[in-house]
């Protein structure tokens, strides 16, 4: 570099570097090795760039039962860290410019890392620093147990409120007695399918089994292609590094026989059925699924099958109520059903869902616990499950008729099992647990010795137990 190159091209430079890394998704780093990153730079960097994608929605988000008790904090700024993924973005949206109107106090929605993995970094970087620079933010149901010192007991506030919510996911939150989150709206794996194509092959309904599906997949991938488009695939899914693919290999084995990895105080990752499970999920890389698909997360998924490149998908709830806006190509040739299981095995999906917290170093704790009010109460999840396809957590609201119609998947799924990873048995390590299984099987999907990667996961996991 040329001793007169100015000083600040080359912090331009410095700052483009490092944006590029962060974009380029580098490895979650050590506790305490980063600064906070401030919420600027989150937006640009981590922003989805789905902004344009217009929501259609058939009401306006309802007005803020609230607003009376809210004024009093009216004039406040808080910031919120919400989704990115699918609709989410633009529902946010919506919903903070409804509360700033009727309240008077200021909501800036920031996107959070579509990344789940990446996103439990960014939040330990902020909770590190103490930084006060998120009032609320989403969280996820694996996460109470790593970020409760961080979150502000909502029990004075919204320990009434949360009585009408699913007794499981107020005890989830539950951290030593204090609430630290509120339920928002839950989430499990399905499969998405192409009604259109199945028609087309013969096939008289979705597969009951993975074996089926891998045969399906094939067969309708090998017509598509035939006929014109290279790209088509048979089945995505989340396959990358990362906890969506903790979330589909439970499934897998699961669905298989083979446990939830890790079971009462014993670690069962390592069996015969998980073994046969990973080995069918290998065969798929590059056959049914792209080679890609070993660095898939859930938008990438979505963007394959939502734009008519996909016969099977493996996705959460919110991918329905994007595949059904109008200008989706496949608006009225998808539906849903409960993932696949092995013969004679019990069908089930991964519980996955998400919680508001309200952080401990906000500056504006009662504002931000009157947005939390807001956006978990009846009124918005109903709005929430009609125009995103969210599931609701209040128990009543699952039952209401308007919803059923907005999320028919609903019913369908009752008896599907509900899978959770071991969270529980982990607790404040479970960020840990879940990558030992992460890495493993994305090793495994690259081609990896199933039964020796197993083993190392095994290894790992043993150190992490809680109990
Ligand atoms: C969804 C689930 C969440 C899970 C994540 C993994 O957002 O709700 O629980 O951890 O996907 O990618």
């Amino acid at each position: 570099m040329s001793r007169k190159t100015p000083i600040f091209l080359i912090l331009l430079m410095l700052f483009s570097l490092v944006l590029a890394a962060c974009v380029n998704g580098a490895e979650p780093t050590a506790p305490g090795d980063e600064p906070a990153p401030t919420t600027d730079e989150v937006a640009e960097v981590e922003g989805d760039g789905d902004a344009e994608e217009l929501v259609e929605v058939s009401a306006p988000p309802p007005p803020v039962p609230n607003a009376e008790a809210a004024s009093a904090y009216s004039g406040a700024q808080i910031r919120y860290y919400g989704d990115s993924v699918g609709l989410g973005a633009q529902i946010d949206d919506l919903l903070a410019e409804q509360f700033s109107a009727d309240t008077g106090i200021q909501v800036t929605v920031i996107r959070k890392p579509q990344d789940a993995t990446e996103n439990y970094a960014t939040y330990q970087r902020f909770f590190q620093a103490r930084s006060g620079d998120v009032d609320v933010m989403m969280l996820d149901v694996i996460w109470p147990a790593a970020f409760a010192p961080h979150l502000v007991d909502l029990a004075p506030e919204l320990g009434e409120a949360a009585q009408a919510h699913f007794e499981t996911i107020v005890e989830n939150n539950t951290v030593d007695g204090r609430l630290i989150a509120m339920p928002w709206f839950g989430d499990f794996g399905m499969l998405y399918y192409r009604t259109d194509l199945l028609e087309k092959y013969g096939f008289a309904g979705p597969p009951a089994t993975w074996q089926e599906l891998t045969e399906m997949a094939q067969t309708i991938q090998d017509g598509e292609r035939n006929d014109g488009n290279a790209q088509f695939v048979g089945f995505v899914w989340q396959g990358a590094a990362y906890e969506g693919l903790t979330c589909n290999a439970l499934e897998w084995v699961a669905s298989n026989g083979g446990g939830r990895f890790i079971d009462g105080d014993q670690v069962t990752i390592m069996n015969p059925e998980a073994i046969a499970t990973l080995e069918l999920a290998q065969s798929w890389v590059g056959t049914i699924s792209p080679q890609g698909v070993t660095g898939y997360r859930e938008e990438d998924a979505r963007q394959a099958f939502q734009g008519g490149n996909a016969a099977f998908m493996r996705n959460w709830p919110y991918a329905y109520a994007a595949g059904r806006q109008d200008d989706s190509p496949i608006r009225d040739v998808f539906a849903v059903a409960p993932l696949p299981s092995a013969e004679g095995q019990e069908r089930v999906g991964t519980v996955g869902g998400w919680q508001l917290g309200v952080s401990a170093y906000s500056q504006n704790q009662e504002a931000a616990i009157e947005f939390v009010r807001y956006m978990t109460s009846p009124e918005v999840q109903t709005w929430r499950a009609s125009v995103g396809s969210y599931v609701p957590t209040i128990v009543d609201i699952s039952d209401d008729p308007a919803v059923l119609e907005a999320i028919p998947f609903l019913e369908q799924f009752q008896d599907v099992v509900r899978v959770t990873r071991p969270s529980s048995e982990t607790g404040a390590n479970y960020n840990e647990a879940s990558t030992a299984i992460f890495q493993s099987v994305n090793r495994i999907l690259l081609g990896g010795n199933v039964e020796q990667t197993l083993g190392q996961a095994e290894q790992r996991l043993q150190g992490l137990l809680i109990q």
